[in-house]
């Protein structure tokens, strides 16, 4: 019977060595299109798994003293600003069922080692945000779902100039010249072309409920899958009586 089967020492072993796998979300698109709205909501309606969000900002380089002086040359749109191995090595972790310690940036100061650094413990959904998660195709790789927030750019630019003259106190002058110089760009030559790469397309972002819902059902069916008792179904007295 399965109960004279559980007790054999070798099929514990086989349980203790399965590790269940958390389901990753690439949620990217341009700079202020929702995406972060979009996260939140993806979260609250998932109360009841463990649901942890990581951001590419936390994986920004850190500026030398030359860079610092001439800030406004920098280009923080461009793929090559995110130091992507650090990015990697931190998700490898958390895949593996290890905590990670991720740095918490500061837009104010253009540092990422303001401490402390934000402990994230391994969880059942990781959602990895950022304009360029799609670009290194080993990111990529991670992702069990990709999620494109697909925003007008006058609405972006809205949203843009709203957050950084009154969230991050910057001058209205600086942050048009930004836009210009580097952030159009930036998401012609990189975001827009890693739209391909999507599995789900949001048009309008956070207002979006409908595809909200869409995607959320979607997850939770996928989290059933992952669960050992439909890996090993024989297993399934296991799993109810000792929740694993
Ligand atoms: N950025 C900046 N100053 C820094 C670092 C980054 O202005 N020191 C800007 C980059 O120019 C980039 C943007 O931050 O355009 C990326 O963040 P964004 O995607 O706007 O932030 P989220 O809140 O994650 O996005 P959303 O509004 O979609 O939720």
């Amino acid at each position: 019977s399965k109960l004279n089967n559980i007790e054999k020492p070798t099929t514990t072993l086989a349980i203790e060595n399965v590790h269940k796998q958390p389901f990753i979300i690439g949620v990217a698109g341009g700079a202020a299109s929702g995406k972060t709205t979009v996260c939140d909501m993806i979260i609250q309606q998932l109360h009841d798994q463990r649901v942890v969000l990581v951001n590419q900002d936390s994986f920004y380089h850190e500026l030398t003293e030359e860079e610092l002086a001439t800030v406004h040359e920098y280009n923080f749109d461009h793929p090559d600003s995110f130091d992507t191995e650090k990015l990697l090595d931190s998700m490898e972790n958390l895949r593996h069922g290890q905590a990670v310690d991720i740095p918490n940036y500061d837009f104010k100061s253009y540092k990422n080692s303001v401490f402390p650094a934000r402990r994230v413990n391994p969880s059942d959904v990781i959602i990895l945000e950022g304009i360029l998660i799609f670009h290194d195709p080993r990111v990529r790789e991670l992702m069990n779902m990709k999620i494109f927030v697909d925003t007008d750019a006058d609405v972006r630019l809205a949203r843009r100039i709203r957050r950084d003259t009154v969230e991050k106190g910057r001058d209205i002058g600086v942050v048009l010249d930004q836009y210009s110089k580097f952030v159009k760009s930036a998401f012609d030559d990189f975001i827009l072309p890693t739209k391909k790469y999507a599995d789900i397309i949001i048009p309008r972002g956070g207002d979006n409920h409908v595809a909200i819902d869409l995607i959320v059902q979607h997850i939770r069916t996928k989290l059933g899958q992952h669960d050992l008792c439909k890996i090993y179904p024989n297993l399934y007295v296991i799993q109810s009586t000792f929740q694993i």
